[in-house]
């Protein structure tokens, strides 16, 4: 079969799509042939080995797909071949196979085309979770996305509006906030610009912003905490801008506001009544279409270095996917 494999760290132009073995269904695993899988802003980190962990090399990147079982190994229940299914793991998605536990694939609902399953999970999960098992978004209430063009802002931009929020999209190009726009988005905020802070308070008449999501991070998400209502809650996504702010301890006192944190990685395990109740949401919005997820751009499998450019030039509108096969 196919796959990419990333040789070593220095240049996205030299990651390359090779003959490697079809993986073997070991016990208590399923095979998934691939036919549609997403670029995000870690895996365009992981290719160039500045992500917090590294892969020992070579390595296949990919973490999320949307494919068709091709194989079941025995005793495994709840899928036969022929399912499609959405599958989420760390690696090993940029391939045309791939064998994974039954635990980390869903059934892919009827009518959702592979681009749309590949676009979905890791986004609009951890949207749905923080803005309502962590933040607490209250219908009517005021939501500010920062980076809202991007793949995980976006998705923020649906679900606030589908949990009844007034969204505000800052994004730094005009393109980006009109991209935003179009999914929903009540207005735009072009936060490169001095004084966006001032607008924003125009725009709230003079509330601020209930809930800030932030996946941009740097002296952006100091600026934007400045300017959350009283009671407002500030959820820390990530920091694509690369630098960690510091908040002073003073600001939450001073604006009776909270930080809270936000890691997909750690709610099965901390939280697993939360995740479940996140998901069946989730799948039960994409079953009904009340929740279409944005497909950013999507690219030829022999495209897959162009997918993860977009992703480390900060030029991706919504979620880069790769068509395998
Ligand atoms: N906490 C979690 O569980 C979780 C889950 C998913 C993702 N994340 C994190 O969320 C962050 C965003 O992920 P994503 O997939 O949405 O990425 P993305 O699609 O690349 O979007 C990130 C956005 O950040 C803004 N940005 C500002 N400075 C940037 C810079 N120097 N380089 C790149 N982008 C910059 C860009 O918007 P403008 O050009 O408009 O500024 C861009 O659209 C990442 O740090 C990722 O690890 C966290």
């Amino acid at each position: 079969m196919k796959a990419v494999l990333v040789g070593n760290f220095d240049c996205i132009e030299n990651i390359a799509i090779k003959d490697v073995a079809k993986p073997e269904l070991s016990v208590g695993t399923v095979r998934v042939r691939i036919q549609a899988a997403a670029v995000g802003f870690v895996d365009g980190l992981k290719v160039q080995g500045l992500y917090q962990t590294k892969d020992p090399l070579p390595f296949t990147p990919g973490s999320e797909f949307a494919g068709v079982v091709d194989e079941v190994a025995a005793g495994v229940n709840g899928f036969v071949p022929g399912t499609p299914v959405i599958g989420m793991v760390t690696n090993g998605a940029l391939a045309e196979y791939i064998c994974v536990p039954p635990g980390d694939l869903f059934v892919r609902p009827t009518g959702i085309e592979p681009e749309v399953g590949a676009s979905f999970f890791a986004n609009y999960h951890t949207a749905l979770y923080a803005l309502s098992a962590r933040g607490k978004l209250q219908s009517g209430e005021t939501l500010l996305i920062l980076g809202a063009a991007g793949g995980v802002g976006i998705a923020a931009v649906q679900i606030g509006k589908l949990l009844g929020a007034r969204v505000i999209a800052a994004a730094s190009t005009e393109e980006k906030r009109q991209f935003a726009i179009g999914y929903g988005a009540d207005a735009g905020l072009d936060y490169t610009r001095d004084g966006w802070r001032e607008e924003l308070k125009e725009l709230t008449d003079g509330h601020g912003a209930d809930v800030i999501y932030d996946p941009v991070g740097g002296d952006l998400s100091l600026q934007a905490f400045r300017s959350i209502a009283w009671n407002g809650r500030h959820l820390v996504i990530g920091f694509a801008s690369g630098t960690i702010p510091a908040l002073r301890f003073n600001l939450p006192l001073l604006k009776g506001g909270a930080l809270l944190g936000v890691d997909l990685a750690q709610i099965g395990r901390r939280e697993p009544d939360v995740r479940e109740r996140v998901i069946a949401q989730l799948f039960t919005w994409l079953s009904e279409k009340t929740l279409v997820p944005v497909v950013g751009k999507v690219f030829a499998f022999e495209e897959v270095h162009e997918a993860f450019e977009a992703m480390t030039t900060r030029s991706a509108l919504g979620k880069m996917v790769v068509r395998i096969g």
